[in-house]
């Protein structure tokens, strides 16, 4: 066991981990932030993204060890602190972007990865970046429309 310490969502945490804790099972098992999903477990299908640095991850194959010293953002950091959703969370609401829901956290951190890294510029293109999040209930068309409107407004 060994002690990490995480910055998750602007909260400092100390846990006692086995070394090869994942960060998506530090989320889920040891910080009850459940928002993130397990979906495949091993780097398939993108329901386990969260933002590392303000980067996009899959958290099942990244180390919890790995983030220590990093700042990371869950989906339950997305809203403002006035519990204001993020556009992007918004934009999926407002176009019924999910079904049963399981990857819409991922969708939604990838989403806004997306975007911020100029990768949003038509549907072709958010389908090419989003290509890594799986919709096994097949939202794909309202996800798409979802990002575009979200990547316009922030134009
Ligand atoms: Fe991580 Fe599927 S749970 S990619
Ligand atoms: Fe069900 Fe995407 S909404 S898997």
């Amino acid at each position: 066991m060994t002690t990490i310490h995480l910055d998750i969502n602007g909260h400092a945490h100390e846990l006692l981990l086995d070394p090869r804790v994942t960060l998506l099972d530090a989320l889920r098992e040891h910080l009850c932030l459940t928002g993130t999903k397990k979906g495949c477990d091993q780097g398939q299908c993108g329901a386990c993204t969260v933002h590392v640095d303000g980067e996009r991850v899959l958290s099942c194959l990244t180390l919890a060890a790995q983030a220590e010293g990093r700042k990371v953002t869950t989906i339950e950091g997305l809203a403002a602190e006035n519990g204001d959703l993020h556009p992007v969370q918004a934009a999926f609401l407002k176009h019924d972007a999910f079904q049963c829901g399981y990857c819409t956290p991922g969708q939604i951190m990838s989403a806004v990865a997306c975007i911020r890294e100029g990768h949003a510029g038509s549907d072709d293109e958010i389908r090419e970046y989003m290509a890594g999040n799986l919709c096994r209930c097949g939202a794909y068309p309202h996800i798409v429309a979802a990002v575009r409107e979200a990547a316009e407004a922030s134009r």
